[in-house]
């Protein structure tokens, strides 16, 4: 890109890599327990091994370095961190002051995010993300941790994915904790960006220095029929349903009416200012973007997902649409007068990979990566503030419903030996950060 600081980085979550689940006095999260239930996962994965990055952490930040990244996105693991009576547990942080020290000493900066899903169980037996209470809990988990790491991490991000850990978690049911409840989403929402809110003020005392934002997913909807008014409505609302729902409160301090209009009676109980609390002004917005969707108009909900035929897909399904990525990004600058600096802190694809002879020859993302950095680049081009981007991931790791078969490392895992091999594309991203490295700064 054409700023010389234009950061790079690669990212993961905790509970993807870090497997021993019952170290040094970790509690219980809802994906332990979801993972634990048959049906659920994929071939009944769990985490309880994942990448053993809880034992291998120095020589992955070897490897992390080793890439020539400026940027690591990691995840803290709040069962980790915060024991049964709400206090730090001194165990699970110093292996996040380990981790980040190492990182330091590289000179990478240190992107961490406090919540990537795993919510402590106990909490969900307290009704989790549906009891407001929680959204308390978060915000002293906020102000401890940040207090203990204080000068360690570059940026905070309180929350990954608030729309999914809501809507995929209470309504939807494929994540943790599989609730089902059609009213639950908007409920879980609203507590999780409450959370977020009332986090900021403990992570501004104690952090000062540290920058604070959000992770949000995003997509695009097309229309099935571009010809049919229908269809474009379809895809317009699909699109407030995932991006604005979750942007509108952040960036507006409301919720778009239309979601409400979608699904009638699932108005989440608000209080006098918490809307003021939930949009307090961000320092960044982090944004991941994976694909497009495509939407035929259904009278009854609004809208239907279909998959034509001859497009180019992951091993997920997922369509692979740089351009839609371009759009979004401009789109938001149009949208949001306020939006912060973005970083795309999340992007990247799942495929079978293989290793043969040694190599992973991974030539599907090596494209699709060049393709999203060159969209990533037409949307600065047009006035975006683009500031850095993250590839999701460093390893190949536990992909929640998936499980371990669906791969989106750069760096493969074999899960019987805990090698690590460079894929192609992680090779093709070390001589992209060499060159630039090398051009003039
Ligand atoms: C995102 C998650 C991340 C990873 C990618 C593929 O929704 O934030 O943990 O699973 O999808």
């Amino acid at each position: 890109m054409s700023r010389p600081d234009f950061l790079w980085g690669v990212a993961t979550a905790a509970f993807q890599i870090e497997g021993a689940t019952q170290a040094d006095g970790r509690l219980p999260s809802i994906w332990d327990t979801y993972a634990a239930t048959p049906g659920n996962v994929l071939n009944g994965d769990t985490g309880d091994r994942a990448c053993e990055h809880y034992h291998r952490w120095a020589d992955d930040v070897d490897l992390i370095g080793s890439l020539g990244v400026d940027a690591y996105r990691l995840s803290i693991a709040w069962p980790r961190v915060i024991g049964l009576d709400g206090e730090l547990n001194s165990r699970g942080v110093d292996f996040y002051k380990r981790v980040l020290d190492r990182l330091a000493d590289k000179g990478i900066q240190r992107y961490a995010t406090l919540y990537h899903w795993d919510l402590p169980q106990h909490l969900e037996d307290r009704g989790g993300w549906l009891n407001r209470d929680t959204a308390y809990r978060f915000a002293d988990y906020a102000d401890k941790i940040s207090r203990a790491l204080e000068g360690r991490v570059t940026a905070w991000a309180t929350l990954n994915e608030p729309w999914c850990s809501a809507y995929l978690g209470y309504t939807h049911g494929r994540h943790a904790p599989g609730r089902r409840g059609p009213r639950y989403a908007a409920q879980a929402l609203h507590h999780l960006l409450l959370g977020h809110g009332l986090a900021q003020p403990a992570l501004q005392a104690n952090d000062a220095k540290a920058q604070r934002g959000i992770v949000v997913n995003i997509g695009r909807g097309a229309p099935e029929d571009p010809n049919s008014a229908a269809d474009r409505e379809a895809a317009r609302l699909f699109e407030v349903q995932l991006n604005d729902w979750v942007l509108d409160a952040l960036l507006k301090g409301e919720y778009p009416e239309d979601v409400f209009r979608l699904r009638p009676g699932t108005e989440p109980l608000v209080l006098e200012g918490d809307m003021d609390v939930i949009s307090r002004p961000l320092d960044f917005l982090g944004i991941n973007y994976y694909y497009r969707s495509t939407l035929r108009s259904d009278d009854g909900h609004g809208y239907v997902e279909v998959q034509p035929p001859g497009r180019e897909r992951t091993q997920m399904g997922w369509e692979v649409c740089p351009e839609a990525f371009t759009e979004l990004l401009v789109g938001f600058r149009e949208r949001y007068a306020n939006l912060p600096p973005i970083l795309i802190t999340e992007n990247g694809m799942a495929s079978a990979d293989l290793v043969v002879d040694g190599q992973v020859a991974d030539t599907q993302r090596c494209a699709y990566l060049q393709r999203h950095f060159a969209a990533v680049h037409a949307a600065i081009e047009a006035g975006v503030d683009v500031r850095g981007y993250f590839v999701w991931s460093l390893l190949d790791n536990f992909e929640w419903a998936y499980g371990y078969e669906r791969r989106f490392g750069l760096v493969h895992v074999d899960y019987d030996t805990q090698v690590r091999t460079l894929k192609h594309s992680a090779k093709g991203f070390q001589a992209f950060l060499a060159e630039r490295a090398r051009g003039p700064r």
